[in-house]
């Protein structure tokens, strides 16, 4: 039996922090070694372009987020990196899936739906600028999804709607033009940490808390001491389950470390220690993939040669998919 197709998809709107790496980039490097999946990663551009009409971030994002997959030890001739505006089959799959959604399915998605319900709740029009790019979204994301045919879509809770929309319209097209697509699976992992940020909220660009994840040493040891604690002095017995250095801490801890940090809590650790050692551990980790980062960054006809390779592995299935689909649905040539 073939192996079973692992997909995920990256926006590439924002510059990678240490809360993407533990919760996304690692546990799908770490899957795609083990090669019991065959796995496809892509940096979602088209995606961007809903959030973000600054050409400049867009571009910049698109090479860190590419110079980081590959420097933290992505391996693109194991598995298949490109990037989404390289197939050009996925966006006339779009519009082919485009007809074939409702639009009140559309209408539930949780994106559309809080953007609207932030403009009732601050009194605009219920559509004060929202573009058909958000709204149309999830169909993006399905054709990202049917393009490949992948079982497995690794993703946070946020986008389990987003998978399962793909499959409504993936069971839609199969039912009305024939069986062309797999029906794809959310796949959410209870075990990977969600870091908080620095000021203990979700780590997240959205909240401006974030701890990039290639910065300099110096500006690494920086962030880390901004990370918001209570009052408490040395000596005085403080709380690891509620810290956000203790979970930061354990999220590249082994067992036996992080046992031991609980104990130094439990025994009045110093913040400025504890922050002191947690600079450590991290910088530790990532000294080596830092180093290939700044390499690669200042080498972008590689990472484009990379991408280049990948889509065109990607392509030989987009149109093969294509062309089927295209005769399904009745778009073929006269003779
Ligand atoms: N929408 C996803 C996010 O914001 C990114 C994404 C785009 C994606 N296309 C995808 C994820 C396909 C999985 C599969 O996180």
């Amino acid at each position: 039996m073939s192996k079973q197709r692992v997909l995920t998809g990256i926006t590439t709107s924002g510059t990678p922090h240490l809360g993407n790496y533990v919760g996304a980039i690692r546990p799908a490097i770490e899957a795609s070694r083990s090669g019991d999946f065959e796995s496809f990663f892509f940096l979602a551009d088209y995606h961007s372009l809903i959030k973000s009409q600054d050409p400049e971030m867009v571009h910049r994002s698109t090479m860190e987020i590419a110079a980081t997959w590959l420097a933290l030890g992505l391996d693109p001739d194991k598995v298949t990196f490109y990037r989404q505006s390289d197939i050009p089959e996925i966006s006339e799959l779009t519009w082919f899936l485009t007809c074939m959604t409702a639009k009140g399915l559309m209408n539930r998605a949780h994106a559309y739906k809080g953007a609207v319900q932030a403009n009732e709740e601050l009194g605009e029009d219920a559509d004060h600028g929202i573009n058909m790019g958000l709204f149309s979204y999830p169909i993006l994301m399905a054709a990202d999804i049917l393009m490949f045919n992948a079982h497995k879509i690794p993703v946070g809770r946020d986008q389990i709607q987003h998978v399962e929309m793909a499959r409504d319209v993936a069971q839609r097209f199969n039912h009305h033009y024939g069986e062309h697509f797999v029906l794809p699976a959310a796949v959410v992992d209870d075990n990977v940490a969600v870091l908080q940020g620095l000021d203990g909220r979700k780590m997240s660009k959205s909240y401006g808390n974030t701890i990039p994840l290639f910065l300099t040493e110096k500006q690494l040891k920086k962030h880390i001491n901004k990370i918001k604690t209570n009052l408490l002095e040395p000596g005085e017995a403080k709380d690891p389950d509620s810290s956000a250095v203790f979970q930061i801490w354990k999220a590249f801890a082994t067992e036996a470390q992080t046992a031991e940090m609980r104990e130094q809590f439990a025994n009045g650790i110093a913040w400025g220690e504890a922050k002191k050692q947690l600079f450590e551990l991290v910088n530790a980790q990532l000294a080596d993939a830092r180093d290939r980062y700044e390499i690669l960054m200042q080498d972008p006809a590689k990472i484009e040669k990379i991408l280049q390779q990948g889509a065109e592995k990607a392509r030989t299935e987009s149109q093969a998919l294509i062309a089927k689909v295209r005769h399904a649905v009745g778009i073929r040539p006269l003779v």
